[in-house]
């Protein structure tokens, strides 16, 4: 870990949103908000909660052991209870949940009602392969409805969903899979992605070898062509559906159950099973979309991440949801057909808020805003950032050329451990490019050195969490060891593993992780995973994995490789190489660089010294390598 570091502030530009914004606002003034707050977070998290259907009624709002929180204990709920039989039973009924794009011009609306008898048929059809509550289900699945669909129907009967990115590979699939102990896996025969088909279910069918606990595969078929199945455990997705009664009455949940494992890349080999419970993380997700993104009923509201993610999880699916708002899911990439489809989409479905990430916002700059120039984009109403530091040229060309200089942008920090945003600047206030804002009302952050002691501006640290938030992460999977880490790393705080500094005025700015994560295109790797997909090829001794910064993706990954005896560097074996990552652990996590070394540079307890292979790589100061071992 670094020690506590200086970092110049520059003063930019300072952006003003209309006052307007700041009338709308759910919070008018963030000093008064937070305040409030503080002054009593008990009750501050009683009256969010309060507004969402609960069965019974919590007894304690929050009971904090450390570093185990239970919040709205002795409550019980379904959150798929929140998300549709709320809105049908009231005037959302024929309201569209759900807008969907297709490749060719395809399109598929649900309304409310017909979103929520999909699911009840689709968790019914679980039911009858056996799944019930506390089982768990994977979803391997393309950006479809039926990929939303299949995730609350597991919340409806109080399965877990494991929802793997379909860009994984087999073994990244495997691992996961077994990991939760997955019981069903739900997939489809093909996804797309730039007009071509990219085929899934032989993924799945490779991960499947050595994988114990499935009893079922679930495949939905998606081209004109119906899929094969190819053995007794495998079932078609809408024939599920057939038979089975419509009306399917929610599983009344604790709070406290557990509602989803994500996995996320770990520091060390395996990734973490990150366990969110249902009452938390209703309310995060809830409060964090109707409160912090604004997101009223009548918005058209599209997040671009796939569901596959933490973020396609709380604002894709269950915050929009929550607020009754519409949801807009394409599976279109924004260079194909042409570089202007996102903004022709915004104008065909008049969408009101578009939260997406720096690495997609630097492409469009990149391709230019004569895209964008040539579609009404005046439906916009608020704009979002997400998953890496939102660069000061890339808001400025945001807010400039997508919301017209009218829109606020909310970069939001956050991961998949918190569940909810954390940092961002409230709608109606201030935004400075380069910095994500401020803590929440909500929660409480600080900056600190490894001591725990807060840190001045202008002095970079580690970003800390100071409180409990009802949509922390309740567990790692299998691994309380890993979870008590978090909490322990800094004494009294949950350890981000992000450097961040802030400015005189308390705004945070994000410094990128301080750990062996590696954010390629906003998706978190863990150096260790790619290391460990290249020394499983029988050519490779040992491997090392950095970050490289990159003006698009914010870093890409390089590679540094020795061989073992007998075999010997050369162009194929390069391409042999990144072919063994990507059939393994996917095509996101394919190096973009690989370097033959002779030797790694270790120390004297043999850990790899990633630090020096970075520093070497940008030409930097080596830092402190007195550990090193020669
Ligand atoms: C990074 C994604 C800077 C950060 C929601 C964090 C960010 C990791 C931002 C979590 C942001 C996310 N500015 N960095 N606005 N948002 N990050 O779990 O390093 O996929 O720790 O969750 O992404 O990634 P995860």
């Amino acid at each position: 870990m670094p020690e506590d570091f200086e970092v110049p502030l520059e003063e930019g530009k300072i952006y003003l949103p209309d006052p307007e914004y700041r009338e709308n606002a759910e919070f008018k003034d963030y000093t008064s908000a937070y305040r409030e707050f503080l002054h009593d977070q008990d009750g501050f998290w009683h009256r969010i909660a309060s507004e969402l259907v609960w069965y019974e009624p919590w007894e304690h709002v929050k009971i904090w052991e450390y570093p185990f929180a239970r919040w709205f204990e002795g409550a019980q709920l379904n959150i798929t209870y929140n998300c549709l039989d709320r809105h049908v039973h009231d005037s959302r009924r024929n309201k569209v949940a759900l807008f969907w794009r297709g490749e060719n011009n395809r399109e598929r609306i649900y309304t409310y009602e017909h979103l929520y008898k999909e699911v009840m048929r689709f968790a019914n059809g679980l039911k009858k392969l056996g799944v019930g509550k506390g089982d768990t289900v994977c979803i391997y699945m393309p950006m479809v409805p039926e990929q939303v669909i299949a995730m609350l129907a597991c919340a409806r009967i109080g399965a877990l969903h494991s929802v793997v990115f379909a860009g994984f590979g087999a073994s990244a699939l495997n691992q996961r899979i077994n990991g939760a102990q997955a019981k069903v896996v739900v997939t489809a025969d093909v996804s797309r992605r730039r007009g071509k088909t990219i085929p899934l279910k032989p993924t799945v069918e490779e991960a499947l070898i050595d994988a114990p606990s499935v009893d079922y595969v679930v495949v939905l078929g998606t081209q004109e062509t119906p899929v094969e199945l190819v053995s007794d455990i495998e079932v078609d997705f809408h024939e599920l559906m057939e038979d089975v009664a419509a009306v399917c009455e929610p599983e009344i949940m604790d709070a406290e159950d557990p509602l989803f494992i994500l996995y996320t890349s770990g520091t060390t080999g395996a990734p973490k099973g990150i366990i969110h419970t249902c009452g938390g993380y209703m309310v995060g997700a809830y409060y964090t979309t109707r409160k912090i993104f604004n997101v009223t009923d009548n918005d058209i509201y599209w997040c671009t991440a796939d569901p596959g993610w933490i973020t396609g999880h709380t604002y894709v699916v269950y915050g929009p949801l929550l607020t009754g708002a519409t949801i807009f899911l394409t599976e279109l990439t924004p260079d194909y057909p042409d570089n202007g489809i996102y903004w022709k989409l915004i104008e065909e479905y008049g969408i009101n808020i578009f939260y997406t990430a720096p690495t997609a916002i630097r492409m469009f700059m990149k391709v230019g805003e004569e895209w964008p120039a040539r579609y009404d984009l005046t439906s916009l109403r608020i704009l979002g950032s997400v998953g890496e530091p939102l660069n000061p040229e890339a808001f400025e060309w945001y807010y400039e050329h997508i919301g017209g200089n009218r829109c606020p942008i909310l970069d939001t920090w956050w991961q998949t451990e918190t569940g909810m945003h954390i940092i961002t600047t409230l709608i109606g206030e201030p935004m400075k490019p380069g910095y994500a804002g401020k803590a929440i009302p909500g929660v409480v952050v600080d900056v600190v050195d490894k001591d725990g002691n807060s840190v001045p501006p202008g002095t970079g640290g580690f970003l800390v969490i100071k409180e409990p938030w009802p949509s922390m992460m309740r567990m790692v999977y299998q691994n309380e060891e890993r979870y008590r880490k978090y909490w322990s790393t800094i004494k009294n705080c949950y350890t981000a593993g992000d450097l961040a500094v802030r400015d005189n005025d308390g705004y945070i700015m994000l410094l990128g992780r301080s750990d062996d994560l590696i954010l390629v295109a906003g998706h978190n790797i863990g150096t260790a995973e790619v290391e460990s997909a290249l020394v499983s090829h029988k050519a490779v001794a040992e491997a090392a994995a950095i970050g490289k910064p990159n003006a698009i993706k914010g870093n890409i990954i390089k590679v540094f490789v020795t061989l073992v005896e007998g075999a010997h560097p050369s162009d194929r074996l390069t391409q042999e190489l990144k072919y063994h990552v990507r059939q393994t652990l996917g095509p996101i996590a394919v190096p973009a660089e690989l370097e033959y070394v002779d030797t790694l540079p270790k120390t004297r307890s043999g850990k790899i010294m990633r630090r020096v292979l970075k520093a070497q790589e940008l030409g930097m100061d080596l830092g402190d390598i007195s550990t090193l071992e020669e």
